[in-house]
């Protein structure tokens, strides 16, 4: 993932701009971080392995610079440590990459063999060598660009200084993301917008392919050697949603944030009335089937979908993986919807399986947070989630904004198919008006929430059980407390435990069941009674209201009721919750876990 972020303009605090633009993409990864500039003499490298905070303590931030570019890295070739930090530099090159250059092992010995030599076990390295190499033979850098661009393969977004230029910053955009933030005086280059949001809401989004050269006057961008002609876009941001609002970490202040977000998700569809649901959706109901795929907790919300679409939709859905479909035989039908889904819109594995649904001819719709984003302006259709910008590392508004809009095209196939009565209609209604505050009740159990994770931080294998869509929030559950407070947990299909994983469940281990779909209840109930008798420590999550033996659980959760549809946003907030108390209770660093970041942007 990596962010990179580059300065050139007529004020002289490249430094300082530098080092604020690294602050806000550090999201993106947080394992070394290193700055380059021009100081009027020669380009100065400043880096340190670990956080930011590394890198602040050594930067002299009274060096007077008009030129530098930046890098907080996640690492991909080569370990945590300050040899592998960006920026590189080989003969007259200085470069920060956020990508992966899969050909860089055959590059790195081509290179090697005329004589080059690597400090460091980057593909980064690599990639400058390259760029130093082809500047040899031509010394138009733009040309050289163009070159280096034709021979490397993988996702790169490239700043480039040269010692011969030091008032020019080169660019290459491929499959990773760039953009050029443009002011009168200034220009910059960044991940992603909001790293130069206090300095400019203008910007050029580049395509695959650009690349250019950016002076404090001039741009001139080029795509497969011809000039091409740019838009300036405005970045409209809303400031405070950089403000944690008097909570701790954002991702509290995000759980918090739910019953708003999915007012915001859902009324513009569901209001008084369904006119938004009938009007504002695509037709879906040509399609004789639909596939989602998607990565991570945005897949977890793809299961959630599942069941809805299956059982209001009546329509077949599968479910897959992106990084794992995107390398398979499709098997699409063709008249079969391909619904991607994702909250940064920038997921590598999610983008290329959009690219192959679309290669084979299928229609695909995105269900995304990210307004403008790769996948976004990638998808036939898009339906836009309304969680607004997510700081936290995990996910959890944007997850149920996701789940939300899920329900949504579920209930318009409902409508459109006439599989819906009018009495459950009102129902609906009513139940899209109550949530929020039904929301708001499960964020207040704080209490509940902080008695049951002291029991849990202190296991570290921990049991997620649930059926259908019990298990699809199950899934979720367990990421969420395994990738936030370290505590390695799974996730099971609750009539799947006596397959096989029973034998794990010993006096004392933690399941937590989750039991909301009538249904299906008396069946995880069952599997509840069963782990209980081998002496598990059974944390029951439930909407069913005092019927069952209290014999049968040791902790209770009671979340309020609501219609099937919607039911999932309730179930969440407890897991999330329990997540976030347990990795408080461990010490862990809530908002950037290690080896995570915020948009995973290589395969
Ligand atoms: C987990 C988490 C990840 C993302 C996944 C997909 O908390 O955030 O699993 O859900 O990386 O990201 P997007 O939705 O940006 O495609």
């Amino acid at each position: 993932m990596c962010g990179i972020v580059g300065y050139v303009g007529k004020k002289d605090n490249c430094v300082r701009v530098l080092i604020d633009g690294l602050e806000k993409l550090e999201y993106r990864g947080y394992d070394s971080a290193g700055i380059a500039y021009f100081n009027g003499e020669k380009i100065n490298i400043v880096k340190e392995s670990g956080k930011l905070e590394n890198l602040k303590n050594i930067v002299n931030f009274n060096d007077q610079s008009q030129i530098g570019i930046g890098h907080t890295r996640w690492a991909t070739h080569g370990g945590a440590k300050k040899q592998n930090s960006h920026p590189h530099k080989i003969g007259k090159f200085t470069i920060v990459h956020n990508g992966i250059i899969e050909n860089y092992a055959n590059l790195k010995n081509d290179l090697i063999k005329k004589g080059y030599t690597f400090n460091s076990d980057t593909d980064t390295e690599v990639a400058c060598a390259l760029i130093d190499y082809l500047y040899e033979n031509d010394k138009n850098i733009a040309n050289v660009i163009k070159k280096a661009n034709e021979i490397m393969i993988g996702s790169y977004a490239i700043g480039i200084l040269c010692d011969d230029e030091p008032n020019n910053l080169y660019v290459i955009k491929n499959k990773s993301p760039l953009i050029i933030g443009v002011s009168e005086d200034e220009k910059f280059i960044a991940s992603d917008v909001p790293a130069i949001l206090d300095k400019t809401d203008n910007y050029i989004s580049l395509d695959d392919g650009d690349y250019g050269v950016i002076t404090k006057d001039n741009i001139k961008l080029y795509n497969s050697g011809k000039e091409k002609e740019f838009k300036i876009q405005k970045f409209e941001f809303d400031a405070d949603l950089m403000d944690k609002k008097g909570y701790p970490h954002y991702m509290l202040k995000e759980i918090h944030e739910q019953p708003d977000v999915f007012k915001k998700t859902v009324n513009p569809y569901i209001n008084n009335d369904f006119d938004g649901l009938m009007k504002k959706m695509p037709d879906f109901t040509k399609y004789s089937k639909v596939r989602i795929v998607a990565c991570g907790s945005a897949t977890h919300a793809a299961l959630v979908g599942k069941q809805m679409l299956e059982e209001y939709g009546n329509v077949k859905t599968d479910v897959e993986t992106a990084s794992e479909f995107r390398y398979s035989k499709p098997f699409l039908n063709k008249d079969e919807l391909v619904i991607v889904i994702s909250q940064s819109g920038e997921t590598a594995d999610t983008l290329e399986a959009l690219k192959l649904a679309k290669d084979n001819k299928n229609d695909t719709l995105g269900i995304i947070n990210a307004k403008g984003s790769s996948i976004a302006r990638c998808s036939n259709m898009v339906l836009y989630t309304e969680a607004g910008k997510e700081i936290a590392v995990a996910t959890t508004k944007a997850y149920s904004a996701q789940v939300a809009m899920l329900s949504l095209i579920a209930l318009n196939l409902s409508c459109k198919k006439n599989l819906i009565s009018k009495e459950e209609m009102m129902d609906i209604l009513k139940s899209v008006r109550n949530l929020p505050n039904q929301m708001q009740e499960l964020l207040d159990k704080n209490d509940e929430y902080e008695q049951i994770a002291k029991k849990l931080a202190e296991h570290n294998d921990i049991f997620f059980i649930g059926r259908k869509v019990d298990y699809a929030l199950a899934q979720e559950g367990s990421l969420k407390l395994k990738e936030i407070s370290y505590t390695h947990s799974e996730a099971y299909a609750a009539g799947e435990l006596k397959h096989g994983t029973i034998s794990l469940i010993e006096s004392g281990t933690p399941v937590i069941a989750i039991v909301t779909d009538d249904f299906i209840a008396p069946k995880t109930i069952s599997n509840m009674i069963e782990v209980k008798s081998r002496g598990a420590d059974v944390l029951y999550i439930t909407n069913r209201n005092n019927d069952e033996d209290d014999k049968l659980y040791d902790n209770r959760i009671i979340i309020p009721r609501t219609h099937k549809l919607f039911q999932p946003l309730l179930t969440i907030i407890p897991l999330q919750k329990i997540a976030y108390e347990v990795a408080k209770i461990k010490g862990c660093n809530i908002d950037k876990p290690k080896n995570l970041a915020k948009s995973v942007t290589v395969e």
